[in-house]
């Protein structure tokens, strides 16, 4: 049998605010992607995550949808949805959409509904509970985005605290109340029925709750609570998604954010097959360009979760650092595409990482998120313009630096840039099953290069990354082979040379 789609794929991340805009009002939207899709095609994409388009108030971004079953007129409509449902499909491309389970938007109607009266019937589909004598929240748990703020607020209108992991307008839903379940379920199947080929499951290990509300241990603190969060009852409710998605065809997937920084847990959300066919992994995302430290992250992938189920990677996403500024330099960012691309498991790129785009200088005066994320967040810029393809020059958030010949226009011109160097990969991934879905071996190599080998029957492919500044000798893992692809370009066709260049990779293939 063949792998699934989802397991061969490269999935490309669309923030819809910050990707392309049709309208020229500065915020990115629904026909901008639909116009971008033949890029995406030319650099050889298999999948799209569309961020929530959701109608919301944009407390947190479309973070806080207010409708799951409408696209935001920022955005589009319903219709613009469904023609680029259908243009990406007609281009091979799939598409997954984000799906907001934890909490809703303060002005979400069941919220409206529910905040009314203590006793109004969807009361319970939200988290209450009573004033304390002293005033204080009802335990210790700390929100997320701002610096330690409770995760309560208390509502005047009836006197008692509601629970929001993240910021008040944001009130967790109550996963317990089995109309909770079948509403949510139905908001899969909304979007499942219109020809979505998967979801990405926002703080999907924070559903379940423990019942008590205990304490965080103090010691933990101040980390957000939806990063601590894992309750047992998680593991059924995940169970009961799975199964809304197999009542379709067509290997429709879920990738869970899985916002825990310990790998062993985020492997028992795979559950036995019953789970995720996918979580988010983030420890490697927040491991420094080092050999030996990257090296120990991808032997736990291996250890912990390979025997649970498929493994992804990423390295960049709308709420972190971009991973071009996090490491410092082009030529560290066009090693690490090789390492994304080439380790065993889905990769995620987050639209901007293959123009080599770093985070924004973003002025004071000029932050819109609570949580510090504009940053990596600035639109991408298509052209070297003034107004950088968008249709005005005042997007909502300020370009990220150089565009004016960063963009994706100038690097498409330029064939030794990064842009090529992923398109590059993709084709190399796309010509090689070893790459896509083969065995993984890591190799011994030289301190300060990770090596290792893809194998998938007759099919092999060596891949050689320096995480140094130095030259090194890799005479010994060399030897009989040819360079496929370079991260600085040097060499392609020819023999594997004995050396890496400084922050180089390679991917080897046999000649
Ligand atoms: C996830 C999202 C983040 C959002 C939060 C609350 O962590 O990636 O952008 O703010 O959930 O929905």
């Amino acid at each position: 049998m063949s792998a699934p789609w989802w397991q061969s794929a490269v999935v490309y991340q669309i923030y819809p605010r910050s990707f392309a805009d049709a309208t020229g009002d500065g915020v990115g939207d629904l026909q901008g992607i639909r116009a971008k899709l033949d890029n995406l095609a030319w650099l050889g994409v298999d999948a799209i995550w569309l961020s929530p388009f959701y109608r919301s108030p944009m407390a947190d971004f479309g973070y806080d949808v207010s409708d799951y079953c409408d696209v935001d007129p920022l955005f589009g409509t319903l219709a613009d949805f469904d023609a680029l449902v259908a243009d990406a499909h007609e281009r091979g491309i799939k598409v997954i959409v984000d799906w907001v389970p934890n909490h809703t938007s303060d002005q979400h109607p069941w919220f409206q509904e529910a905040r009314a009266s203590r006793d109004a019937e969807k009361r319970d589909w939200y988290v209450w509970r009573e004033p304390t004598a002293d005033g204080a929240p009802p335990n210790n748990w700390i929100q997320t985005w701002t610096e330690d703020g409770p995760t309560w607020t208390l509502d005047p209108a009836t006197d008692q605290w509601y629970l929001h992991l993240f910021l008040p307008e944001q009130p967790d839903l109550n996963w317990r109340n089995p109309e909770v379940v079948a509403a949510m379920h139905g908001v899969l199947r909304f979007w499942l029925d219109r020809g979505v080929d998967g979801f990405r499951m926002d703080v999907l290990h924070a559903l379940g709750k423990d019942p008590d509300l205990v304490d965080d241990a103090p010691e933990l603190l101040p980390i957000p609570h939806s990063a601590l969060n894992h309750h047992e009852s998680t593991y059924e409710i995940v169970r009961g998604l799975r199964s809304v998605l197999e009542e379709y065809d067509g290997d429709r997937m879920m990738v869970g954010e899985v916002f825990l920084l310990d790998t062993a847990l985020v492997a028992s959300y795979y559950d036995g097959g019953q789970g995720l066919h996918l979580a988010f992994n983030f420890p490697p995302l927040f491991t420094p360009w080092d050999a030996g430290l990257w090296r120990y992250r991808i032997d736990e992938v291996v250890r912990e979760i390979e025997p649970q189920g498929w493994p992804s990677w990423v390295l960049s996403n709308h709420d972190q650092v971009r991973h071009r500024t996090r490491y410092g330099s082009e030529a560290r960012a066009r090693a690490a595409a090789v390492l994304l691309l080439g380790l065993r498991g889905t990769p995620f790129l987050y639209a901007g990482e293959e123009l080599g785009l770093e985070d924004a200088v973003v002025p004071e005066d000029r932050v819109v998120d609570p949580g510090g994320r504009d940053g990596c967040r600035a639109p991408v810029p298509w052209t070297g313009a003034a107004d950088h393809g968008w249709g005005t020059p005042d997007a909502w958030l300020p370009w990220p630096p150089d565009a004016e010949h960063r963009n994706a226009e100038a690097l498409r011109a330029d064939e030794g840039s990064i842009l090529h160097l992923y398109r590059r990969l993709l084709a190399e991934r796309h010509g090689s099953t070893a790459l896509q879905v083969g065995d993984q071996v890591l190799l011994d190599a030289p301190d300060g290069v990770v090596a290792w080998d893809r194998v998938d029957g007759g099919d092999a492919r060596r891949l050689l990354v320096n995480f140094t500044d130095q030259p090194v000798d890799v005479a010994a893992l060399a030897d009989g082979w040819t360079v496929a692809v370079a991260s600085d370009g040097t060499g392609e066709g020819a023999p594997a040379p004995a050396e890496l260049a400084p922050d180089q990779a390679l991917v080897l293939r046999r000649p």
